[in-house]
């Protein structure tokens, strides 16, 4: 690995916060925001559209593989040249996401992928399998957790944002069922890695939570170089 570019792999359960964090810290990082989680929900998009069953292992692999996913550096997602930021929110997504990414075949199509965004450029990358497995040299790994009820009531503020009706007890259910199954799969489990740092988010500010990323930056990494 090039000794200058650097990896900040931000992991952890839906309505963790990772998403408002990574964006922040790459802005103040001056690098790529990548959202691996808007990867998945584009191939799952697709596979709806198509009317894939989430059973169907190998046209699902297929279409990971053919899936001409683009993340542009304003934050909007492509799908095959469609823009798809607006679609792929929608909580149906979300849940064949999570459907479709414990499918072996669309992992391994997605991480080659991933691996290629961060051959350039110091990247500020989210998902559930970061530091554990695209990027497990990366040198700054963080685990964002935070009280299953109030990642459920973030996600809910953040479904009503889209204007999609959105009960948080509903909400709590439908993601307590995500997060069992993105933690139990096989493959690439959504796990804390043995050195990340675990952030509970729970009653912080975005501000505070970006502050203790940036000081986990700072430890670790010094002048563009691992700090010993
Ligand atoms: O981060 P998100 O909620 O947009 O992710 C949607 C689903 O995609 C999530 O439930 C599990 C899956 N995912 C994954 O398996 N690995 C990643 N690195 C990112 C997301």
């Amino acid at each position: 690995m090039n000794d200058k570019r650097i990896i900040v792999a931000i992991d952890g359960p839906a309505g963790a916060g990772k998403s408002t964090l990574a964006k922040r810290v790459a802005a103040k990082l001056g690098f790529i925001y990548i959202n691996t989680g808007a990867m998945y929900r584009a191939v799952a998009l697709w596979a709806l559209r198509l009317r894939v069953a989430t059973s169907d292992m190998h046209r699902l692999e297929r279409l990971a593989q053919e899936a001409d996913i683009a993340l542009t550096l304003e934050g909007r997602v492509l799908l095959n040249g469609e823009d798809v930021t607006e679609a792929i929110g929608d909580a149906n997504v979300a849940a064949a996401a999570s459907e479709v990414s414990a499918v072996p075949g669309v992992r391994r199509a997605l991480l080659s992928v991933q691996r290629g965004l961060a051959e350039r450029n110091s990247v500020v990358m989210e998902g559930r399998d970061i530091g554990s497995v695209v990027f497990p040299q990366a040198q700054v790994k963080i685990f964002l957790d935070a009280d299953p009820a109030e990642r459920a009531r973030r996600r809910a503020r953040e479904l009503e944002q889209r204007g999609q009706a959105a009960d948080v007890e509903s909400v709590a259910g439908e993601m307590s069922q995500r997060d069992l199954r993105d933690r139990t799969r096989a493959e690439a489990p959504l796990v804390q890695a043995p050195d990340a740092e675990l952030i509970d988010t729970t009653g912080l500010s975005p501000e505070q939570v970006e502050d203790k990323i940036l000081q986990v930056v700072r430890a670790r990494v010094s002048n563009g170089k691992v700090a010993q």
